[in-house]
């Protein structure tokens, strides 16, 4: 059975210090697990002090984003290459970034490459806004996002990704509270996203693939998702701020991993 993932994106939250306080609190709280991993992702400047700071394997790194090109001149850009050595994880294609910062499919194509040869996983954010849902265009949407992220990636890094089916409505405002997403909803997602993977690069490639959630996910919501077939972790934003929330969280799932084994 596949690892459990809890991916926490801090999003531009918190200075070095609260960053060091908040993963201090998560380590008093938090007892290692073989079957969940807990992936954390700060800020670029906070990445190499905790890397020092870090218990692992309970927790990794994760960068929030990469650039698709190695070196050069790319003034204020963060490459895979000056990551590598810190974060095992970086999130590529988050919907904030293709709003805010007008990332399309083709960018986030190039990110994914880069990510993975520099043996980073990425993890891979899909999703339909509420207009499109309503317009009853959600499995256009994920199929287009979902094959343009993977254009460039044989077979074998596929099986490496992580897919995050995150609806942007689902996003709360930062305190981890919003409208989340129906569970029938992301069984729908989540099982379009395997058909599609399947039909294009098999079952192996597949099946190896990790699927997980977000999206106002917090330890009450957390539990509506527990059943959902083929869900296989969650990546959390406001609520992973908040230790107390975010060590419920990663319990909860462990709890889980447990009983199912
Ligand atoms: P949220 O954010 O948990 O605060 O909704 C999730 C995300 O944007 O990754």
């Amino acid at each position: 059975m596949k690892k459990k993932l809890v991916v926490a994106n801090w999003k531009m939250n918190l200075d070095l210090a609260h960053a060091l306080n908040l993963v201090e609190q998560l380590d008093q709280r938090i007892s290692s697990s073989p079957k969940v991993e807990v992936v954390l992702c700060p800020s670029y400047i906070a990445l190499a002090p905790l890397s020092q700071q870090l218990k692992k394997p309970k927790f990794k790194l994760g960068a929030q984003d990469l650039f698709y090109v190695d070196e050069g001149l790319y003034t204020g850009e963060v490459s895979g290459p000056m990551l590598r050595d810190l974060v095992e994880y970086v999130i590529i294609g988050h919907s904030e970034r293709r709003r805010n910062f007008h990332e399309d499919n083709r960018v986030i194509a190039r990110k994914m490459s880069a990510a993975l040869r520099n043996d980073l996983v990425p993890v891979l954010c899909i999703g339909e806004t509420s207009d499109e849902r309503a317009a009853g265009e959600t499995l256009r949407v994920l199929h287009d996002q979902l094959t343009a992220a993977l254009i460039m990636l044989t077979p074998h890094d596929i099986g490496r990704i992580v897919v995050t089916y995150e609806p942007p409505d689902a996003i709360s405002s930062g305190d981890g509270h919003g409208d989340t997403a129906e569970p029938e909803q992301i069984q729908q997602a989540l099982r379009f996203i395997t058909k599609t993977i399947t039909q294009l690069y098999g079952k192996p490639t597949a099946g190896a693939v990790r699927l997980i959630y977000g999206g106002s996910v917090n330890a009450e919501t957390l539990k509506n998702y527990l059943k959902i077939e083929g869900l296989e972790g969650f990546l959390v934003g406001g609520a992973s701020l908040n230790y107390e929330e975010f060590s419920r969280i990663v319990k909860t799932l462990q709890g889980t991993a447990k009983k199912s084994s």
